[in-house]
């Protein structure tokens, strides 16, 4: 059914003639980005906490002025704009806030409550969605600094080592990496946009890498979720190891 015929006549915010419990799938999402949303800002002003031995949390990485010489505020804050920009600009992000805390539209197929002239995403301030790709290219050099760190991670006092600590930092590089690379923008970019492979420099190898990057892309909204709970897991992995609450398990 068209969402023109499920919402004929229904044009008040809400109206719609779906019969099941459309709203449910809007309280997971309010939920966990809110938690997330407070808790980030919270560990982002916080400054201290974001590392241990050879850990650093994922919020403070590239850890940039931490004597503050020259910033006199949490070293997070300079580097937040990047990953935060990323998932604000995400396109499975934007159709999950546009309709949990825009409800605009609320649904499928569920009016919203229009009152000016519909203009997407082409007027300010949700022009600058458009940004999202440079966000990737961002995200890519942000990943070079994560996988450092797991690496890091495997190292105590020179000796190579593995403690909870290492596995939890290398579990969440691996998931933001599949992330990132079940982008829609960089999917589009390998070979989306183009109609023929064979006619293409590098048509076989493209075509390989698309064919992949399909794969990871069918399931981005999965590892929009994973990723976002356990960044933030490994972020509190980091602050409660180096606050004292609990003690890093050494596996080897
Ligand atoms: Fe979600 Fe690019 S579309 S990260």
């Amino acid at each position: 059914m068209s969402a023109g015929s499920t919402t004929r006549g229904q044009r008040h915010l809400g109206g719609t003639m779906r019969r099941d419990a459309w709203w449910l799938e809007l309280l997971p999402v309010i939920a966990l980005l809110s938690a997330f949303g407070i808790y980030a800002t919270l560990r982002a002003l916080e400054g201290t906490y974001y590392e241990w031995g050879p850990y650093l949390s994922p919020f403070y990485s590239p850890l940039i002025d931490p004597h503050h010489r020259w910033w006199p505020l949490s070293p997070a804050l300079l580097i937040l704009i990047w990953p935060l920009g990323f998932r604000l600009t995400c396109y499975y992000y934007r159709k999950a806030y546009y309709r949990a805390f825009f409800l605009d539209p609320p649904a499928c197929a569920v009016s919203e409550n229009r009152k000016h002239r519909y203009r997407g995403e082409t007027a300010f301030p949700f022009v600058l969605q458009n940004f999202h790709r440079y966000f990737l290219y961002a995200a890519f050099i942000f990943l070079i600094f994560l996988w450092r760190d797991a690496v890091r991670a495997f190292f105590f006092d020179g000796r190579i080592g593995v403690g909870v600590g290492t596995l939890v930092l290398l579990f969440n590089v691996i998931l933001l990496t599949t992330y990132a690379l079940s982008c829609h923008s960089l999917r589009h970019l390998v070979g989306g946009k183009l109609d023929c492979f064979s006619c293409a420099t590098f048509g076989g190898p493209r075509h390989s890498a698309w064919r992949g990057l399909s794969f990871l892309n069918e399931r981005h909204m999965l590892f929009a979720w994973i990723s976002l709970i356990t960044v933030g897991l490994t972020d509190l992995y980091v602050r409660l190891v180096a606050s004292g609450a609990i003690t890093d398990l050494r596996l080897l």
